[in-house]
């Protein structure tokens, strides 16, 4: 009988689509998929590196799924994703663990799988610069209205804190019309919003066409392929935010009215030491330019403190930032040294764990006052919401996204998940928005 197969993603949406092109290619060798992990013959978890405590995570799940080995002998358990290639050796040295695959083996999971019935560990972490998983249409694991689309893999930015580019190797774009077939595939089965992922999709390029195919042209040949759904995308790198994608999205109605644009921090002097390659002008600049093309887009930003050398100054730098640019959201973290990183090896990690925590604790205080702020300012203001399901306080009530990619509640009358209605907004949390259908 074939073996079945339970899959936990962990980490960006990266991972995300990355599970579904697992799926994809351990289906078509016939293993069977189950959402029960108590039915599974093989337990896989995709992991993520970016910081410690991501693996953490991962160390502790294996605690738990250690006892269900015990009770089930033939049970398999393997690790993929950015944990494996980054420390495959020790992962292989834990009991629980019988195989580990790199982002780049996929491909090879269904064999993978099958020798450890002969042999008790098996790893495949190989680089693979041609990989992109073209030609697998990745098997939607949800009844999600919403799709991603993986346009590009690995990063060549190497940031000095950052582990992305030793885990998932060097940048490549995957070609142009393997991705417009997967666009018209989520559209048979009535995706409702697509997300495109890379590390930095800005630096997508497509040299098999006629002509070069760049990000801005992607991301319109997307929004013309399936116009009756909503284009996403992340991350960008504000070092090559263009003016021509700026216009793309003011242009196109189904290109969402937002933009995800990482800062990490508001001290040039920090910005520098991070190897981001742009200045706080710079960054202050696209914002500006966004603002001034589409007054309507959503803001929002990745951000962390305590990397090595931040002062008070450096910090009072990052705030004063987030204040200026008033982000509807951020992710916010603390700096946490990730092991084969250029900081790691050159930069010391020296400030304090306490100082962390509180600049930590500022930065979400101020960050939570500013998105109150602006969602109150969205009070009395009519938006177009795709549904994507109940509201987990009230069957009641629904909730979806405006293009902003804010968080939005109301009563759900005669509508249903995967529809667009007009909402008009009649409160407002720092979180979610609450309105009517009108
Ligand atoms: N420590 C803390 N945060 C990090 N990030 C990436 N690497 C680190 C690190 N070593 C954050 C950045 C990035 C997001 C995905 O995670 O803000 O944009
Ligand atoms: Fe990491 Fe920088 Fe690449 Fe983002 S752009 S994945 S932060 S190295």
């Amino acid at each position: 009988m074939s073996k079945v197969i339970y899959i936990e993603t962990y980490g960006c949406q990266m991972n995300v689509a990355d599970s579904e092109t697992v799926l994809s290619i351990v289906q078509s060798e016939n293993f069977g998929y189950t959402k029960d992990i108590l039915k599974a013959d093989v337990i896989i978890l995709n992991t993520c590196s970016v910081r410690d405590n991501a693996e953490q995570k991962i160390w502790n799940r294996l605690d738990y799924l250690k006892g269900l080995k015990r009770k089930n002998k033939s049970l398999k358990i393997g690790i993929i994703g950015c944990m494996a290639q980054r420390i495959d050796r020790e992962l292989l040295e834990n009991q629980t663990v019988d195989f580990v695959a790199g982002p780049d083996s996929y491909r090879n999971l269904p064999e993978l799988i099958n020798e450890t019935d002969i042999v008790p560990k098996v790893c495949n972490v190989e680089f693979n610069i041609n990989e992109t998983y073209s030609g697998i249409n990745p098997i939607k694991t949800n009844e999600n209205i919403s799709g991603f689309i993986s346009i590009t893999r690995g990063c060549n930015n190497f940031c000095s804190y950052c582990v992305v580019p030793y885990t998932r190797g060097r940048e490549r774009s995957r070609d142009c019309k393997g991705i417009l077939n997967e666009v018209e595939y989520l559209k048979s089965v009535n995706c409702k919003e697509i997300t495109l992922l890379g590390q930095n999709v800005n630096s997508y390029i497509c040299e098999t066409e006629k002509y070069p195919v760049n990000f801005p042209k992607l991301i319109e040949l997307t929004a013309e392929t399936i116009p009756e759904s909503r284009i996403r995308f992340t991350t960008s790198h504000p070092k090559d935010l263009s003016d021509e994608l700026i216009k793309v999205i003011a242009d196109n109605k189904n290109i969402c009215n937002h933009i995800h644009l990482p800062v990490q921090s508001g001290s040039n002097k920090i910005l520098k030491l991070m190897n981001r390659k742009y200045t706080r002008e710079w960054y202050l600049d696209r914002i500006n330019t966004i603002k001034k093309i589409i007054p309507e887009c959503g803001l929002s930003t990745d951000v962390f403190c305590g990397f090595s050398g931040e002062t008070e100054e450096d910090f009072q730098q990052t705030l004063d930032l987030m204040e200026h640019v008033k982000f509807d959201s951020a992710f916010m973290f603390k700096y946490s040294v990730r092991q084969g990183t250029y900081a790691a090896k050159n930069l010391p990690d020296d400030v304090p764990e306490e100082t962390k925590i509180d600049r930590l604790n500022r930065m979400i205080e101020l960050q939570n006052k500013i998105s109150l702020q602006n969602n109150k300012a969205d009070i009395g203001k009519t938006f177009e919401v795709l549904i994507e399901g109940f509201s987990k306080r009230s069957d009641d009530m629904l909730f979806g996204r405006t293009q902003q990619n804010k968080v939005v509640v109301f009563f759900k009358k005669n509508v249903t998940k995967g529809e667009f209605v007009k909402v008009k907004i009649t409160d407002a949390s720092s979180a979610t928005l609450k309105g009517i259908i009108i």
